[in-house]
């Protein structure tokens, strides 16, 4: 028998069981209308999907993908990235947005990001262009590589947009592309856009802890142009616009119709979850900007956040870890997203090396809490009561 002391409260980090038990009805009889049919792959239901999506957002276009990743992956494709071209990508983010590049045949070329907003701004790339560009026969060039650089992986962390309007600004006077992952943003705009409206496409995941997360994986990519539109409709089947007739080399990427049953059910409640999300994080906000040794987070003028994440810093060396613990000693849940930067990763090391001292410190800071949309008023109250009444008086 375990001797260890288990703690009086459980708080978790996230809990899809509640939700589910709000919305189970109506997921099992969507569910079961797609089991009638037998029809998995594409057809009407994933169609129906597309356009509930693409008109929830007020764009044109919306074409579901297996994943966040394929999202991404035939997103850059779509963009033109070629075999050998650098893409620039801020390290301190999911793995993912940088894979990506490589699976498409590109280079990742790590930026830093903003501290505040944990997002990319003008400013990080401009000092990345100046570092490491080249202006070689009007185009920009990595002087480390020699390989062009032609588009940025913009990433909206957390559930919070960068600022597209200056950045589509930027992207367009220094030539470059810019293609979103807005795997962690679905509802978040910027200016009053959403992603995909100010970039060639934005990738969103389904992953099921997502803001609107299906019953396994699942993406989409939104975008305003009808040819992006049409190419990643036939990059999704193997590069097919005819049956049988292959125009390049695509993916088997599509969006199961179970998923998008699934998902079509959950978007009816996505405005009332990332409200709720909106209120935790408010009070989080108001309870946490006073302590000192954290830093909670700014949201940028023109952005709504949807909280995907509600991340705060936690200043002093060491300071962070020793706060999750004290959590996890009291039964409360927090992650650390991401503990290891991209310029850091193993998988990245045929890259030439990079110094990002602000993604290094941010990585060491960062720490998130419990914000899912069920997360109860009372059970909140305790995360902060630990947090400032606990750690922070005790330490
Ligand atoms: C920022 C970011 N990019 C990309 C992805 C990849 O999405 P997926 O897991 O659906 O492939 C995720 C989610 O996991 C993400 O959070």
């Amino acid at each position: 028998m375990s001797t260890e002391k288990h703690p009086a409260t459980s708080i978790p980090f996230f809990d899809l069981t509640r939700q589910y038990s709000q919305i189970k009805a109506e997921v099992l009889s969507a569910v079961t209308s797609v089991l009638s049919t037998q029809q998995f792959i594409m057809g009407e239901t994933v169609r129906r999907f597309e356009e509930q999506m693409a008109s929830w957002w007020g764009l044109p276009h919306a074409v579901g993908v297996a994943s966040g990743t394929d999202a991404l992956l035939l997103s850059l494709k779509a963009a033109g990235l070629k075999n050998g071209e650098t893409v620039m990508v801020p390290s301190f983010t999911f793995y993912a947005s940088a894979s990506a590049i490589s699976l498409a045949g590109g280079l990742p070329l790590f930026t830093e990001v903003d501290s505040k907003t944990f997002n990319v701004t003008t400013k990080e790339l401009s000092e990345m262009l100046a570092l490491r560009g080249e202006r070689r026969g009007g185009f920009w060039h990595d002087k480390v590589t020699g390989s062009r650089i032609s588009g940025i992986v913009v990433v909206h962390l957390y559930g919070q947009m960068a600022d597209m309007l200056s950045l589509s600004d930027f992207a367009r006077t220094e030539g470059l592309w810019i293609v979103e992952d807005a795997c962690q943003a679905i509802g978040a705009e910027s200016h009053g856009k959403p992603p995909g409206f100010y970039s060639v496409a934005a990738a969103y995941s389904f992953f099921p802890t997502k803001n609107l997360g299906g019953g396994g994986d699942g993406g989409m990519i939104a975008s305003i142009n009808g040819d992006v539109d049409a190419h990643l409709r036939s990059l999704r089947v193997h590069g097919s616009v005819r049956r049988y007739y292959h125009d390049e080399i695509g993916y088997n990427s599509r969006l199961d119709a179970i998923q998008a049953a699934i998902l079509g059910v959950k978007l009816g409640h996505l405005h009332s979850w990332n409200s709720r999300r909106g209120e935790l994080a408010r009070v989080y906000g108001e309870k946490l900007s006073d302590t000192p040794g954290i830093l909670v987070p700014s949201v940028a003028s023109g952005a709504n956040h949807v909280w995907h994440q509600y991340t705060v810093r936690v200043t002093g060396e060491g300071k962070r870890d020793e706060l999750k613990e004290y959590l996890a000693k009291k039964g409360i849940g927090s992650e650390i997203y991401y503990p290891l930067p991209q310029h850091r990763q193993e998988a990245f090391s045929h890259l030439p090396a990079q110094d990002l001292p602000v993604t290094d410190l941010l990585s060491a800071e960062v720490l998130s809490l419990p914000v899912f949309p069920e997360l109860r008023d009372s059970e909140q109250e305790l995360v902060l009561s630990a947090i400032i009444d606990g750690f922070f008086k005790g330490s």
